[in-house]
């Protein structure tokens, strides 16, 4: 098959690029350079000169503070983005895979999100990736979207720069005698390998939809980094940080933990505890 991954040399593009390659499929690997998702006439481009049969968007504006100062431009890439790639995977008929995220939700449920569970953004960038959902949604019927939580992988997160939480993690303890993270904010740290595992094989299905696809299981990052911590064998005094001292500037969502309803109601779900995938991240163990 021929494939268009879109964000190509980013954290999880950088990973989808691979699990293609690796499956035998044709991957063009189209970085930023290469097309600009806001721009309609880029995208057409583009995708017409390639004609593949699926495109994967990872692309996007994801730096939560830089979309709440810059509420046109996060729209522009998150929402219209999609909506292009959209129309021009339309006009190609081609399969659309576009990654969402966990921040569509206002974290009140207390209880893993399911796909039919009703969003509520607190935020822009929240906002505006919901709203590239529903264009896709309502573009073009042969669409996956997939939602997913606190990526961690190998290549670094080109729109947040600097480490990983896991490299960061490790960092901080060759640096300090003391490690403080918080302990009220619940997610499930995901693997940029395992999600592209899971993109791949939802690709070879047609079972277009909403999908949530995060690893399983949920912690806080406080229960985060004790695991860290301890697969690595690391010796650091961790403790609970005051939320006070990370005041956030923007809000988000306490609770982002979903549940991979739609993947498993078809037999798909690939993903494995999130403490498998830190180990196989570790090189602890190898799949
Ligand atoms: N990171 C997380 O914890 C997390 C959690 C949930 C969901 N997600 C979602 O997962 C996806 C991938 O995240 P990631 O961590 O892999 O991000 P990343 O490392 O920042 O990669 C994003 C890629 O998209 C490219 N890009 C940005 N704006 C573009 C545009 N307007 N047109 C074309 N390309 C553009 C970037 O290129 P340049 O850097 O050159 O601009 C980069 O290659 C995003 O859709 C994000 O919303 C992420």
């Amino acid at each position: 098959m021929k494939i268009a991954v879109i964000g190509a040399n980013g954290q999880l593009g950088t990973d989808i690029v691979r699990a293609f390659a690796q499956n035998g499929d044709d991957v063009c690997a189209l970085t930023h350079a290469d097309i600009e998702i806001a721009d309609l006439d880029s995208v057409s481009r583009k995708l017409q000169e390639l004609r593949p049969q699926i495109v994967v968007n990872t692309a996007a504006m994801h730096h939560v503070e830089r979309c709440e100062q810059a509420p046109e431009t996060a729209y522009a890439v998150n929402a219209l983005g999609p909506r292009n790639l959209a129309l021009a995977a339309r006009e190609i008929d081609a399969v659309l895979m576009q990654i969402s995220t966990d921040y569509v939700f206002d974290g009140e449920k207390r209880s893993p999100y399911e796909e039919g569970d009703p969003p509520r953004p607190l935020n822009v960038y929240g906002n505006t990736k919901l709203s590239g959902e529903y264009f896709v949604q309502s573009t073009t019927p042969k669409h996956c979207v997939l939602r997913t939580s606190a990526l961690y992988g190998k290549a670094p997160c080109r729109a947040k720069g600097g480490l990983n939480f896991v490299e960061l993690m490790l960092k901080l303890a060759k640096e300090r005698g003391e490690v403080r993270v918080v302990d009220s904010e619940v997610v499930t740290p995901t693997s940029t390998r395992e999600l592209a595992r899971q993109v791949v094989a939802l690709s070879r299905s047609d079972a277009y939809g909403l999908y949530h696809a995060t690893a399983e299981g949920s912690c806080s990052w406080f229960e985060f980094a004790r695991e860290i911590f301890a697969l690595t064998n690391t010796r650091i005094k961790l403790n609970v940080a005051d939320p006070k001292e990370f005041p956030a500037k923007v809000p988000r969502p306490s609770y982002s933990v979903l549940e991979n309803r739609a993947l498993k109601n078809r037999g798909l779900n690939v993903f494995r505890l999130w403490q498998e995938g830190l180990r196989e991240y570790l090189g602890i163990t190898v799949r």
